[in-house]
């Protein structure tokens, strides 16, 4: 793990990332001792605060925030002498001389020309005249040492996303650049590629042999909150799909890498990107459902509709759901279809892969009695972590009679206080791994496969938009997609 010194520098240090996220994933790295010796952190933000009117922002975000409050008020002392706030104008040099002062008594302080990691929490407004003032002051020129990550969105569809990354590849090297999807940091994602890899037993059924179906599921149970003004611009597709469930089906989908080496994994993964198939306008409606919640109730609380939530127009037409069919043209998923589904306010928070098994290839025990179910395996991301593989055993007792029963594997029984999936990117990104984040092939393959959807839905004529009661599974549409291919969604409860 990295040692070296380090400035962390936080455009958007006042912004509602660094509060719930950033300031916490930091604090507990450096409890855990994970943090080099010596560091800094710098917020940058348009609010006015004194130092201490800072520190006492942090310090109360981390208690509401932090997974861990165990920790003394000397360690609590020994971080927030840490953090600087200082007050910025991304538009105004000045304020980027003022940053070099900084930095420089830094790698001053530490007798050598220290290791810079910027992390662009910024509306997609700013990320350009941030990156070009960087550039422009050399504050970022240490290819080796100096960092930038970059936040979703990333883009807001295939020739935004190119432009994005022709603006960051003329201000930095592409190897100077983290696109976070903080879902690739998650434990159970994480997970996915020691279990298929480093494992005998599953990789030989990982194919179109042995595979009926796959779905993956990120439900959510939070509506759009306090974000209408952003969510309304951008919907589903965009905010979950474009990102974190093509990430995850990479994670499932993709072949071996030789090493376990950055490039060798993404390019495994822009290879599944590049053959998941691209779907026809004129097939939009057979492989995809969009739907927006109406009025409805979740966890007893009545919940208003989308278009009733603050920040989004009454009229809107952006869904809050989607389910959606794929396939991957290469010789291992030819033919297996891959479902996806997420949406907010639904009725549970559950993001889970369920990997559907084909049926036993002989009779023995299909008899009407005791029809074998076939085996499952689900991969349950969060809330519940767990592995659970399904399969048929003999009931005990004197007849044959069938059951199905499940073995399990519970990250919360092996490791109940697990880190949280930015703390693992931030030490990756201090670290220099760039394993999880994103390339910038990958991040227009994705733009690329939702591009037809995207366009259909918004000028083309074939997608109705569905609805879905606030606290449900979805519209029965959703429901529909599978069941004309014999399936149904096996997550739901
Ligand atoms: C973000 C989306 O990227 O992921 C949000 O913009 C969504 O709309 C969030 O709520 C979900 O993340 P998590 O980690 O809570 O599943």
């Amino acid at each position: 793990r990295t040692t070296a010194p380090t400035s962390i520098v936080v455009f958007g240090g006042t912004g509602d990332l660094a509060k719930r996220k950033l300031f916490p994933a930091f604090f507990n790295l450096f409890i855990d001792e994970w943090m080099p010796k010596q560091f800094q952190i710098l917020a940058l933000g348009r609010k006015q605060y004194t130092q201490e009117g800072f520190r006492a922002y942090v310090l109360e975000n981390l208690k509401e925030f932090s997974r861990n409050n165990n920790y003394t008020e000397e360690q609590w002392m020994s971080f927030s002498e840490k953090i600087t706030f200082l007050n910025f104008d991304i538009t105004d040099e000045n304020s980027f001389l003022n940053l070099n002062d900084k930095l420089t008594a830094f790698d001053v302080a530490c007798n050598k020309r220290t290791n810079r990691l910027f992390y662009l929490s910024v509306a997609p407004s700013f990320i350009d005249k941030v990156s070009v003032n960087l550039h422009k002051t050399g504050l970022a020129s240490n290819i080796e040492k100096d960092r930038i990550i970059i936040e979703k969105p990333f883009g807001y569809d295939k020739a935004s996303a190119i432009a994005l990354n022709k603006l960051l590849n003329e201000n930095f090297k592409e190897e100077q650049i983290y696109r976070i999807d903080h879902y690739l940091g998650k434990e159970t994602v994480q997970n996915i590629l020691a279990f298929r890899f480093a494992n005998t037993v599953f990789e030989p059924l990982w194919s179109n042999r042995h595979i009926e179906s796959v779905q993956i599921t990120v439900a959510e149970q939070v509506g759009v909150e306090d974000r209408g003004g952003y969510y309304d611009h951008s919907g589903a597709l965009r905010d979950m799909i474009q990102n974190h469930l093509l990430q995850i089906l990479c994670m499932v989908a993709m072949d071996a890498p030789v090493e376990f080496e950055s490039a060798l994994i993404r390019d495994k993964k822009a290879e599944i990107l590049k053959a998941v198939r691209r779907i026809k306008p004129e097939d939009i409606n057979h492989y995809t459902v969009r739907a927006q919640y109406t009025e409805g109730v979740i966890k007893g609380d009545a919940k208003q509709g989308y278009r009733q939530e603050p920040g989004v127009d009454p009229n809107s037409n952006t869904e809050t759901f989607v389910a959606m069919k794929f396939y991957i043209d290469n010789p291992r998923w030819q033919g297996v279809p891959f479902y996806m589904r997420t949406g907010k306010s639904m009725e549970q928070k559950k993001s889970s892969v369920v990997v559907n098994f084909k049926d036993v290839p002989n009779k023995t025990f299909v008899n009407g009695r005791n029809n074998p179910v076939p085996n499952q395996l689900t991969i349950n991301i969060q809330p519940e972590m767990d592995i659970r593989l399904s399969f048929m055993a003999k009931k005990p007792g004197l007849d044959m009679t069938l059951n199905p029963v499940e073995m399990v594997f519970d990250y919360f029984e092996c490791a109940p206080d697990s880190p949280e999936a930015y703390e693992t990117l931030l030490i990756d990104a201090l670290d220099g791994d760039s394993t999880l984040f994103m390339r910038s092939d990958q991040v227009e393959e994705a733009w690329d496969i939702i591009a037809t959807i995207q366009e259909e839905w918004e000028n083309g004529t074939y997608s109705p938009m569905h609805t879905y009661a606030a606290g449900s599974w979805g519209p029965a549409a959703a429901d529909e997609l599978l069941s004309r291919q014999g399936h149904r969604w096996l997550s739901t409860t």
